[in-house]
């Protein structure tokens, strides 16, 4: 096994890991570490935008009190106005960076999108992401204090916690991590380390997340002993396109912001105005996926139609030129009639608990992004909001990092990665059968609309399945694919666990058992 020693190691080359590293790279040498690619994660695929209160009309108080009522009051007021308060600012950052957003003369542009009381969302057409993306790899690139090593599955982090009990005082000093070329197993050793992986998106049958969005940096950070929290509040993006060879194709949200409209595919009757008559289309992301779940369950569909082709043509397309080409290559032209989509899942509200410093309960352990939970989403998280919270924190874990780094202690030996007991594995299959039955289990009992007979059959199939997993783990030679199979179980029993553990309805978690929301929001905090 080979060692190597970091100031600050960070997991994720997405938004939130690569603002962190920019900002550590002043002061520190870095390591960014990636699964597979440097664009594999969801921050390339970004499309609507980046929320921020830019014009002389809006007001903090508003883009603060709309995070509030879609998350159905679960936020943490002090983190949506730490957050949102410093928006503006990260906008300014990202156009020093170079990221082109659209533009209305000398103004940025804003877009608008479900939830937002006002038009706040600054964009690059409808692909933000890949522009942010291209813009903070361009400087890490440049930057003679970062390393960026694509190709690394992290398996676990390195710690010396007990792990009889949580005292959530056991120091991480880095990660194990696979070399997915030559199958070696490498300890990155760092005084501080910043998980930044993504979110869990991928524990459910339909998804618009990348492949590796396996929850790897939530069940890393649980199984070293940190809390997670809300992670039963799993979201659901109303439009994805529904086709039979491209799965996992979203159709942003601004369609519907710049005039798009819901219809029952046979009847053509705008069914929004039976489920939210004043915000219609531009209601919160779940009340819109819960319509549309329901008409598709109540008149057995298989998709429901959004419509802006009464838009101008040329409106239209210059709007959306992406999503626009890409559905001319199937066939389907926006500008002239409907486009078939269902709900999919989108985004991970819940995640490793975290603080203003970004800090988690582990000394030596920051995390920012979508595997973090820091009070910002609440129960469902406004749109573009997560771009936002991923360059907030990334910079106020890069910040305290900094501030208290002459207080880190160094890093003791590292103990060897034992691979003494194991084998190369002879029936992948077993990865393959179990990784689809959790995302089918996952999508027909832990979906849109939840009961705890439904709940309890996938805990019961969570259960089953951990022993076969663990056992395979414990004695075959790791490949990503295991990697991730063992994360994406850890985060679906994490998810069911604070299902079941919710007796009430709220937000983005909705179950036929508990319907009413209770006067008091509580967060689902769980301790390992
Ligand atoms: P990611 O960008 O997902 O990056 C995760 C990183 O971690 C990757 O580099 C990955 O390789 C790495 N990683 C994962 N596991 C491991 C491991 N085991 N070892 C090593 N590295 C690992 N949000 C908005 O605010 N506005 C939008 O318009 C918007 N549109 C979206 C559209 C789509 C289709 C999707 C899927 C999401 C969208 N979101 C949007 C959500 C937003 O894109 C993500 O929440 C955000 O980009 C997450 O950034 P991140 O840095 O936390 O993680
Ligand atoms: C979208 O463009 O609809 C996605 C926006 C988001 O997830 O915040």
């Amino acid at each position: 096994m080979t060692h190597a020693t970091h100031d600050v190691l960070v997991i994720g080359s997405g938004a939130a890991g690569l603002t962190a590293a920019l900002e550590l790279a002043q002061e520190k040498k870095v390591l960014v570490l990636a699964k597979g690619s440097l664009t594999g994660g969801s921050t390339a695929w970004a499309q609507g935008g980046i929320a921020a209160v830019l014009d002389a009309g809006d007001t903090f108080e508003n883009h603060v009190r709309d995070t509030m009522v879609a998350g159905a009051g679960l936020n943490d007021r002090e983190t949506v106005e730490f957050v949102i308060e410093r928006a503006p600012q990260a906008i300014d950052r990202l156009c020093e960076l170079g990221v082109p957003f659209n533009r209305d003369e000398d103004a940025l542009h804003l877009t608008r999108e479900g939830g937002h009381s006002h038009r706040r969302i600054v964009h690059v057409n409808d692909a933000t992401g890949w522009a942010v993306q291209e813009a903070l790899l361009k400087a890490a690139k440049a930057n003679p204090n970062i390393t960026l090593l694509p190709g690394r599955t992290c398996i676990d982090l390195i710690t010396d916690r007990n792990r009889q009990e949580f005292s959530g005082a056991g120091h991480v000093w880095g990660a194990y991590a696979l070399d997915e070329a030559t199958g070696a197993v490498e300890a990155h050793i760092a005084r501080a380390t910043v998980m930044a992986a993504g979110g869990a998106g991928r524990c459910y049958l339909f998804s618009t997340a990348p492949r590796g969005a396996t929850g790897d940096g939530i069940a890393m950070a649980w199984r070293a002993g940190a809390r997670v929290s809300n992670m039963e509040m799993m979201q659901f993006h109303p439009t994805c396109l529904y086709n039979l060879e491209v799965k996992n194709f979203l159709i942003t949200e601004a369609v519907r912001g710049e005039g798009g409209r819901l219809f029952h595919p046979e009847t053509g009757h705008r069914f929004m105005a039976d489920y939210d008559p004043e915000r219609m289309e531009l209601a919160p992301r779940d009340v819109v996926a819960r319509a549309i779940d329901d008409q598709i369950k109540r008149y057995g569909l298989d998709y429901v139609h959004l419509d802006i082709s009464h838009e101008p043509p040329e409106f239209v397309k210059e709007h959306f030129p992406t999503i626009h080409e890409k559905l001319m290559g199937l066939g389907i032209d926006m500008t002239k009639g409907p486009i078939p989509v269902v709900p999919a899942q989108h985004y991970t509200c819940g995640g490793v608990l975290v603080d203003l410093f970004a800090r988690t309960d582990l000394p030596g352990l920051w995390a920012a992004g979508e595997c973090t939970e820091s009070g910002l989403h609440g129960a469902n998280r406004l749109a573009s909001n997560s771009l936002l919270e991923c360059f907030v924190f990334g910079d106020a874990a890069a910040h305290d990092i900094l501030t208290m780094w002459d207080e880190l202690p160094e890093p003791p030996a590292i103990r060897e990665w034992d691979e003494s007991r194991v084998t190369d594995s002879d029936e992948e299959v077993v990865i393959k059968q179990n990784w689809t039955e959790i995302r089918r289990f996952m999508w027909n009992y832990v979906g849109i609309v939840r009961t705890t007979k439904r709940l309890e059959r996938a805990a019961h199939r969570i259960k089953l399945l951990r022993d076969e997993v663990d056992d395979y783990y414990g004695h075959f030679r790791v490949t990503t694919d295991l990697i991730e199979l063992r994360n994406l179980l850890e985060a679906a029993n994490l998810i069911v666990r604070s299902a079941l553990s919710r007796h009430e309805s709220r937000g983005l978690h909705f179950t036929l058992d508990y319907p009413e929301t209770d006067p008091i929001a509580r967060d689902t905090v769980l301790v390992p």
